[in-house]
């Protein structure tokens, strides 16, 4: 039985009150906050630093999963392993030299993770695979909350599944966007462990209900 994990979004919450989200995450029960940070040149949208990551860790207990949508991520690792980054993320498809950077994220000892636009194919990846300690499999375009998941994530995730499966590898595989009660048996049925949430958490009434109901298939 592999274990079930919900990373809740904060940028999907109140931008004027992280906080306040990152509070509701911590009482969901969830465990992970993921911290969607983006430079307007690998996305075509903003959102939060390194400070504002520092400040949310001096008051949280949470697992931070960093998602780096940053297309010089080699720039600011070292500010976002400081600022108290439990996992770092980096995308296939930045312009910065990936091994060196998972050198500088293992020399801190945060776990590695390495994540894939809907156009990037499993392929591609293949040799980074035995170094990282998560893929994410993007299932939207990667800048937005609110997008409709891509049903193409779902051959890509079983693919991972598969390919870890053959090379006896132990990297988890998490799916980030659009992600909601609808399909995340689908995405735990290809081989997924974490699933990433955003709207979906935001707008459920009862948060600590959604998480638990999350992890059933
Ligand atoms: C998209 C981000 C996601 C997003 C998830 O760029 O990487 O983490 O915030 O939000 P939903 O669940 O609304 O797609
Ligand atoms: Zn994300």
């Amino acid at each position: 039985m592999h274990q079930k994990m919900i990373a809740p979004s904060l940028f999907a919450g109140n931008h004027s009150n992280l906080l306040a989200g990152l509070n509701t995450i911590a009482e969901s029960g969830a465990g992970i906050v993921h911290l969607d940070i983006m430079d307007g040149h690998l996305v075509p949208n903003l959102s939060f630093g390194p400070e504002t990551v520092a400040e949310l860790r001096a008051r949280s207990d949470l697992f931070f999963d960093s998602h780096l949508m940053l297309m010089n991520p080699g720039n600011f690792v070292k500010k976002f392993i400081d600022a108290g980054s439990d996992r770092l993320t980096i995308h296939a498809e930045c312009s910065g030299n990936i091994r060196s950077i998972f050198d500088d994220i293992k020399a801190a000892n945060r776990r590695i993770g390495l994540a894939i636009n809907p156009e990037t194919a499993v392929d591609e990846i293949v040799n980074y695979l035995d170094q990282v300690d998560v893929v994410v499999v993007m299932s939207v375009w990667p800048g937005f909350c609110g997008q409709k998941f891509k049903p193409s994530t779902i051959s890509k995730v079983e693919h991972l599944a598969a390919f870890r499966k053959i090379n006896d590898l132990k990297y988890l595989i998490e799916v980030d966007g659009g992600i909601n009660g609808a399909n995340s048996h689908v995405c735990y049925g290809a081989g997924a462990d974490i699933l990433v949430v955003g709207t979906s958490f935001f707008e459920a009434e009862n948060k600590r209900c959604f998480i638990k109901n999350m992890k059933v298939i």
